[in-house]
């Protein structure tokens, strides 16, 4: 069964139909990734997902479940948990109290008060495991801002992953990197590939190619093609859509 199925989802903003009618399955434990040139309604789509915005029209099932119109934190507390494209975390924060945070928060305890984090050694136990999945294990007592900004994204990663999601949203997380740091960064979300079902958004063709279970092709709001990613590759409409200028394969 999928894990996770869109029917007919589309979101408007005025005029602009950011997302059009897209019908996606996503299974369990696959890594499913969106491509789409910039503006193709992608991260709206995650958006809709995380019920950051409620969808115009059309359905959302997570695991069976009409999550249509749900707010964002029951979302995350069934499952779903993202990263966003752009880097999102407390710079004067330790990195260690950044993973807290969020596991402290998918806990459901409550109390919040001085040292919280010597109240519950579980819970910092949970963060550290996170960090140390993402390879910042020997960082978590520096602030965040001063890790680098590939630093700063697997960060990101090891705030989704403290939540233990059944479901991870990546939106972009080479975006802004390096050279060196994308191939961290791949090679990390390869290593968590098989253990999480993951939709990872991305536009470069090559990351996409190499990582992928299935991919889904947006374009202009709405799903031009899935398949493999041989099979997109292949695919003549894909090849118009990249190849006519909008953005480079
Ligand atoms: N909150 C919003 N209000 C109005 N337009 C939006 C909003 N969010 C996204 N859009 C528009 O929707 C389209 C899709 O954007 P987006 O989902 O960010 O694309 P992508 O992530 O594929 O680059 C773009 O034209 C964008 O300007
Ligand atoms: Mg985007």
């Amino acid at each position: 069964m999928a894990l996770l199925r869109t029917e007919d989802v589309t979101k408007t903003f005025g005029a602009l139909t950011a997302v059009n009618r897209v019908t996606l399955a996503v299974e369990e434990g696959t890594l499913h990734s969106i491509i789409g040139p910039n503006g193709a309604g992608k991260t709206t789509l995650f958006n809709l997902l995380t019920g950051q915005a409620p969808p115009t029209s059309g359905r959302i099932l997570f695991d069976g479940r009409d999550i249509t119109g749900t707010p964002p934190q029951r979302i995350a507390h069934l499952g779903i948990a993202r990263s966003f494209q752009r880097t999102n975390v407390f710079p004067a924060l330790s990195v260690l109290d950044n993973v807290w945070v969020a596991v402290f928060a998918r806990s459901r305890r409550r109390g919040l008060g001085w040292r919280p984090a010597d109240r519950y050694p579980d819970l910092t136990e949970r963060a550290l495991a996170a960090l140390g999945e993402v390879g910042l294990g020997d960082n978590a007592r520096r602030a965040a801002r001063e890790l680098s900004h590939g630093e700063q994204r697997q960060l990101e990663l090891a705030i989704a992953l403290a939540a233990a999601p059944r479901l991870l949203l990546l939106d972009e997380p080479a975006a802004g990197l390096s050279p060196d740091e994308t191939r961290k960064m791949v090679a990390l979300v390869r290593g968590l590939k098989g253990r999480y079902t993951i939709v990872l958004i991305e536009h470069k063709m090559d990351i996409i190619m190499t990582i992928s279970d299935r991919v889904s092709v947006m374009h202009f709001g709405s799903l031009i093609a899935e398949g493999t990613p041989a099979e997109i590759q292949r695919h003549a409409e894909v090849r118009r859509a990249y190849l006519g200028g909008i953005v480079a394969p």
